[in-house]
């Protein structure tokens, strides 16, 4: 079943919750956009937007950090209520530590890929990860296009998982439409994360419900 990962990057803060009861009934997950200005040329939301949001929503919580150095503010956000702690390959010289303290908290851990990464360098992470978040923009910014390199790499890591024997989530994050979804499903992701594609359309509920019905 394709899950749908609204970004409420694209949301409007001053009215965040309002705008997450608008996708409450389609949406599986919230993916939540943490920005340090230092990983990223952007400076987003933190860990009291994150426990403002646990507080209101039963959805489970998707939460990406893009930040230098996330192993130190590990225990911070799976205790702020990140259900889903995603981390990126390129910010952290001790993966394997830093994803055993995400399980440790009992979070989902997620490893990240830039869309320069290969998704070779994941194989041995693999049997740790319970999922791979691929980019398929430049991260920082809600609202470009994606990149499409990212089909032949959501093939590659899904043939990776499948000799691996080990089995996890491939979600994809940037630029995803309802144009776009089908394909991305058909090539092996299983969540998208879709910020301004839901928040931006007349009806973000039907909107989620048409990117599940693409496959
Ligand atoms: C980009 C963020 C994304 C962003 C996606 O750096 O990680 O999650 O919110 O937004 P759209 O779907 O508008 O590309
Ligand atoms: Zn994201």
């Amino acid at each position: 079943m394709l899950k749908i990962s609204p970004s409420i990057l694209s949301a409007d803060f001053a009215f965040l919750g309002r705008d997450i009861k608008k996708i409450e009934k389609e949406a599986d997950y919230i993916h939540f956009d943490v920005m340090d200005g230092v990983f990223v040329p952007n400076i987003s939301i933190g860990i009291p937007v994150l426990k403002a949001v646990k507080k209101i929503t039963n959805l489970p919580l998707d939460v990406h950090l893009m930040i230098e150095d996330p192993d130190k503010y590990v225990d911070e956000f799976c205790n702020a209520g990140a259900d889903i702690l995603a981390v990126h390959y390129e910010a952290c010289t001790h993966l394997n530590r830093t994803v055993n303290r995400i399980k440790e908290n009992e979070s989902k851990a997620f490893v990240v890929l830039n869309p320069h990464t290969p998704v070779e360098f994941l194989t041995d992470i693999i049997p740790y990860v319970d999922g791979v978040l691929l980019m398929s923009v430049n991260p920082g910014f809600g609202g470009q296009k994606l990149i499409d390199n990212i089909y032949s790499r959501i093939k590659r890591l899904a043939d990776l998982r499948d000799n691996s024997g080990y089995d996890f989530d491939i979600s994809v994050d940037g630029g995803v439409n309802v144009e776009n979804a089908s394909r991305l499903a058909e090539a092996g992701a299983n969540i998208l994360v879709a910020g301004s594609a839901v928040f931006k359309s007349d009806n973000p509920e039907d909107t989620i419900r048409k990117l599940k019905r693409s496959i």
